[in-house]
This record gives structure tokens, sequence and C-alpha cells, in this order.
């Protein structure tokens, strides 16, 4: 068998075009949606996802606002940052780029972000409210991933889907989404001792731990959907998830490439999020 791909970037551009126009009818309200992304440091891989984040609100008719700070800023000078950015009330959605330069504590900085304008999902507030199944802010990267199952008519109603990584940002707030949805969900991590056993169950495998290639095709189920949220460069420099594409697209029924999958995809629920913050100014 080989699986059939599940296009993020198609997926993405069809959010993003809906996005687009319910922009136009914001700011035709008078509303404009207005994103602030803060990063800090030099992370090659953050600037690139920044820049990303910026061109694609610019197509949208998002209005971004970048503030820069140096490698060197202090954990007061970002919380100042924070505090001065949800007291503007021109500011809708407030993106703080992950990981932060080591010595600052990434918990406060993102706990102190107003839980009205937390369009990445991930402060305590927006997770609280996925917990107890509250509307509210969904996590970008998993909001994405539930998405591409869906368009793909892809039920997760009674299946056993497996997560592989036990992120924040990622893993827990998915599991969280897929158990909404009814499958049942196990969790697996760097302590699991049988990863293999636990991924060969899986009707639904969504691979999230940042280690190029790991899960390899023996590791799938045949016929599973499989979800690579990794991004790794290698040596070479080529694009690659953690999963092995070649030999996993041999077993499974659907499966998403990197790039072009959960990427586009997490970029487009940031937007999403961002004009549903506008959108909420206004009701
Ligand atoms: N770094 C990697 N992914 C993310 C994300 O979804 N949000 C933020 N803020 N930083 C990240």
């Amino acid at each position: 068998m080989t699986a059939e791909l599940i296009d993020g970037k198609k997926i993405a551009a069809r959010i993003k075009e809906d996005l687009k126009k319910e922009a136009e009818e914001l700011k035709a309200k008078g509303i404009h949606p207005v994103l602030a992304a803060v990063l800090v440091g030099e992370d090659p891989a953050s600037k690139k996802y920044i820049a990303s984040k910026e061109k694609t609100c610019e197509a949208i008719g998002i209005n971004s606002i970048g503030y820069k700070l140096p490698k060197s800023a202090s954990q007061k000078e970002i919380i100042e940052l924070v505090d001065t950015l949800n007291a503007d009330s021109r500011v809708n959605g407030i993106l703080v780029q992950l990981p932060l330069p080591k010595g600052l504590n990434e918990k406060e900085i993102m706990s102190r972000i107003s839980p009205d304008k937390d369009v990445d999902g991930i402060g305590p507030h927006a997770l609280g409210r996925l917990v107890l199944d509250d509307p509210g802010f969904i996590p970008c990267t998993p909001h994405g991933v539930m998405k591409m199952i869906e368009a793909y008519n892809i039920t997760p109603y009674g299946k056993h889907a497996v997560i592989v990584g036990r992120s924040v940002i990622v893993g827990k707030p998915l599991a969280l989404l897929l158990l909404r949805k009814n499958a049942t969900v196990t969790m697996c991590h760097s302590k699991t001792s049988n990863l293999k056993e636990e991924c060969l169950r899986a009707d639904i495998l969504c691979v999230a731990v940042g280690k190029a290639e790991m899960i390899t095709g023996d590791m799938v189920k045949e016929g599973a959907v499989v979800i690579d949220i990794g991004v790794n460069v290698t040596s070479d420099g080529k694009l690659v998830g953690d999963v092995d594409f070649d030999t996993a697209k041999e077993r499974a029924a659907y499966i998403t490439p990197v790039p072009g999958g959960a990427g586009p995809m997490t970029i487009a629920m940031l937007m999403y999020n961002t004009v549903l913050a506008a959108k909420m100014r206004c009701s």
C-alpha cells in the first residue's frame, strides 16, 4: 500500500482564503486585526517561523507588528513588553516565539499574556479551558492536526490514537482534542519502554518529539493515519520530520509530508485565532 498524502499546504490555503474574507468584513466594520509577534534572540528556526507568520499575516490582511529583542534581554524587559501589549487596545493577539534564550522563565512570560490575547493558546488560561472542554483559543499545532484529519473525513471516534511526545505545545493538548472527538488516547514519551508495540496499536499515530525520522515503517500499523509534527534539519541541510516518510508511507493509509503538512496548518490556525480575537473584541 502507498499512503494518500494529507496535503496540509492545500488545507491551510483554503482556511487562509476564508480568513482573508473575514478580515475584510471586520475591516469594513472598522476593526483591524493586529498580531504582535515577539522574538527574543537569534535562533535561526525561530527567525524563520516569525518571518513566515508575518508574511502570512500580510497575505490575509492582519496587521503584524514585530518586536525583536536581543538575546541579552532580561526577564523584566520581556514582561514589561508583554504588559505594554496587553494594555494596547489596538493589539488583538500576542505571540512570544519559543524557545526563549536560556535563563529566561518561559512559564512566567507565557502566563503574563492576557487570556483574551493568547492566540498561541498555550498559556494557563487557554490550556485550562481546553481541559474543561470550554470554548477558547486552541493551541495552533494540535488544532491544525485536527483540521487536517477532518478535511480527509477521518473520524477519531472509537479509534486508538497514539501520540509520541508529551510537550505542552503539542502532545498534551492534542491528546485532549482527540479525546474530545472520542478517540482512545495513549501517550508515549522518552521513558516509554515498548514504543514500537505502542505505535503498532495506533489507528492514528501522531509524532512530535523533534528526533529526525525516528518512527520507521515497521512501527506503523497497516492502514494507519500518520501525522508527522516534527521539523528537523539533517546534517546535509534537508528538512525532515520525526517519521521516516519513505518506509512509513508503504504501511500507512494516510500520511502528512514534511514540509507541507503540520507546518502550514500551525500558521493557518494562528491566523484563525487572531481573527477570532479581533471578533471577540467587537462582540
Ligand atoms: N515554537 C515552536 N512552536 C511554537 C508555537 O506554536 N508557538 C510559539 N510561541 N513558539 C513556538
